[in-house]
């Protein structure tokens, strides 16, 4: 009698995410939730598979979603009273997902993780022009950045095959650019050529951090059916448990 082994399927559930590090949840700010309805629907979420610490990363970007800094503050400390109860266990802190435009280096807003990563991000058709100034910057002031959801940028995507786009990547993990990998882009969701980046980089173990990027509540139940093997799985693990760092508080 012949025995076929199912391929393993992960899902969510299967990461042992503890800390998100890039989420979308501060209600009525960006394009993620629009209400405090829908933010404690995520929420619940995320502490149902073991979150217990969110990084709220609102989109920052000059000509889309101009927030400031003190606004998200008092934005955060409207939502906190929200919470019931059966969240009380989960923490929070307010960073920024900045985009790197024309408007970024010049700009003194920055809202970092506690240990002084900071996530920053290019438009996903047009790479950034100042992006190596950007991380050279950044770390001149002292924040080491990371770069999210490098697997979903179409122009590193085009060039993937030739591995230019990569080399790139390469090129800014080395002078001191984190990658960060959302959870969606293990499905498959964005495609063939996000999915093959996602495994080289797993692969060449180039990710440093994973992220849900979560939006919306009906986002979290696609993270099911991750196109991944064992040893990918693995390192995706491993990139949850680094996670924890970002809450780390700096010592000055
Ligand atoms: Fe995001």
């Amino acid at each position: 009698m012949w025995f076929f082994k199912k391929k393993p399927e992960y899902g969510f559930m299967d990461i042992g995410l503890t800390a998100d590090v890039h989420s979308h949840i501060l209600p009525g700010v960006d394009d993620g939730s629009p209400d405090v309805e829908e933010s404690l629907a995520i929420l619940a979420r995320l502490h149902e598979a073991g979150v217990r610490r969110v990084a709220l990363t609102p989109h920052v970007s000059r000509s889309m979603f101009p927030n400031q800094a003190d606004d998200l503050q008092e934005r955060l400390k409207a939502f906190l009273p929200e919470l019931p109860d059966t969240l009380s266990d989960m923490s929070f802190h307010l960073a920024s997902e900045y985009m790197v435009d024309e408007f970024f280096i010049d700009s003194h807003d920055r809202l970092a993780y506690p240990d002084g990563h900071l996530l920053i991000e290019m438009s996903y058709y047009e790479r950034s022009r100042d992006i190596k100034e950007a991380v050279f910057n950044l770390l001149m002031d002292g924040f080491s950045p990371i770069l999210a959801h490098p697997e979903r940028y179409v122009f590193y995507q085009k060039v993937f095959d030739k591995r230019d786009g990569v080399s790139e990547l390469r090129m800014l993990r080395e002078m001191g650019c984190s990658l960060q990998l959302n959870v969606m882009s293990l499905t498959g969701a964005y495609g063939e050529r996000s999915l093959g980046i996602v495994h080289w980089l797993l692969d060449e173990d180039m990710y440093s951090y994973i992220g849900t990027d979560v939006h919306s509540r009906h986002q979290i139940d696609r993270f099911e059916g991750f196109k991944v093997n064992a040893a990918q799985m693995d390192r995706v693990r491993a990139l949850a448990r680094n996670n924890e760092t970002l809450f780390i508080p700096k010592q000055s």
